[in-house]
């Protein structure tokens, strides 16, 4: 019989339900196990929160937003550092894997949990990764799970605030999720018809947002949508120091990048206005899309861990699941890049982006 521990870590985002579900649903077809289930992220693991699951417990879960296990951010930087909170995190989690009898963890999420399931996989344990955010930014999947809900509720935001543009002659600005990255914001750009796309990887210019408003005014479009992403910098942040541009931030802190650019549309003749949806992006029911690739991702986790093929994550790459391992997606972020199809099907479609 294996027993398999259960984790979700990071930033919540729809389908990890979903996700728990396929693996837990598909292990008890395929094989003899039992789930222990870890509460909050690896915090649960180094703390010792767990319960031990049902198959029950995995019912009518699918559609439901969310985590049923709870999730944390790891508050460490590095697991390793013991200096930080005097807690020794890597020896507790080993112990407390070995005292609850695991034969596996199942860790879900991004980007820092990929990093912290391949150091407890350095430490010898078995470890299955899944990838999940609304970013998309993890290296080695073409997709992660979370994701198309996200862009479909943001490009529902996108759609109302069209027609209110529209009425009132407005320069509409819509800050999306993706701090590091842009993908929530290119995609959900695109599908909502949005004129100018602002993202992390590619820094702007005030001069180029404004060309590209005047242009939709000669055209007789007295109102225009942008779209940007929490993250996007200008071209002047983006040539600061480190120092400088941290100097430059802590002066105005509360104001977002969508604010300073209001700020300055505003000031040009532009009434422009802001809207934030923040977290709703990240809540509520998984579309059909992630509800169906967690799902997969899931069952794939599952077949993994019957042939006992640990220290993998599953991923998705030209449309074929597949194994890759941890150590490979822990490498780095997977950023926006000016090859990408959708960055160019939109240049051709005429978005003005940065730089
Ligand atoms: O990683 C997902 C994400 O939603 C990012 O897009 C965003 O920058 C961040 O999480 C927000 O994190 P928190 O919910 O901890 O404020």
């Amino acid at each position: 019989k294996k027993r398999i521990g259960i984790l979700t870590s990071g930033g919540d985002c729809p389908g990890l339900n979903a996700a728990i579900r396929g693996v837990a649903k598909a292990s008890y077809e395929l094989f003899d196990c039992e789930f222990v289930g870890i509460y909050n992220g690896y915090q649960g693991l180094i703390d010792y929160k767990y319960k031990e699951l049902l198959a029950s417990d995995f019912s009518g879960i699918l559609t439901r937003g969310g985590t049923m296990l709870g999730t944390q951010r790891t508050p460490f930087k590095n697991m390793r550092n013991i200096e930080d909170d005097g807690v020794d995190k890597v020896s507790n989690m080993i112990k407390n894997y070995e005292k609850l009898k695991l034969d596996c963890l199942v860790t879900l999420g991004g980007n820092g949990t990929h990093k912290n399931a391949n150091l407890l996989r350095e430490e010898g344990l078995n470890v299955i990764g899944l990838p999940k955010t609304i970013d998309n930014d993890i290296y080695g999947t073409d997709v992660t799970f979370g994701f198309h809900s996200a862009v479909d509720i943001a490009t529902e935001v996108i759609d109302r605030i069209h027609t209110t543009a529209d009425s009132h002659d407005r320069v509409m600005i819509i800050e999306l999720m993706g701090n590091k990255a842009g993908w929530l914001t290119l995609y959900a750009g695109l599908a909502g018809g949005a004129d100018v796309v602002l993202i992390p990887e590619i820094p702007y210019t005030l001069e180029k947002v404004q060309e590209a408003l005047n242009n939709r005014r000669k055209k007789g479009k007295n109102f225009s949508i942008i779209v940007v992403a929490e993250g996007a910098i200008s071209k002047e942040e983006s040539e600061m120091t480190r120092k400088e541009f941290k100097k430059h931030r802590a002066s105005m802190p509360y104001q977002t990048v969508s604010y300073r650019l209001a700020a300055q549309l505003n000031q040009l003749g532009f009434e422009t206005r802001v809207t934030v949806p923040g977290h709703q992006q990240r809540g509520g029911a998984p579309s059909a899309y992630d509800r169906i690739l967690a799902t997969k991702f899931g069952v794939y986790a599952a077949q993994l861990i019957k042939s006992e093929r640990y220290g993998n994550t599953v991923s998705i790459v030209n449309n074929k699941l597949q194994a890759t391992p941890l150590e490979y997606m822990a490498l780095k972020l997977k950023p926006v890049t000016r090859d990408d199809e959708v960055y160019k099907t939109g240049e051709i479609m005429g978005l003005t982006y940065g730089e």
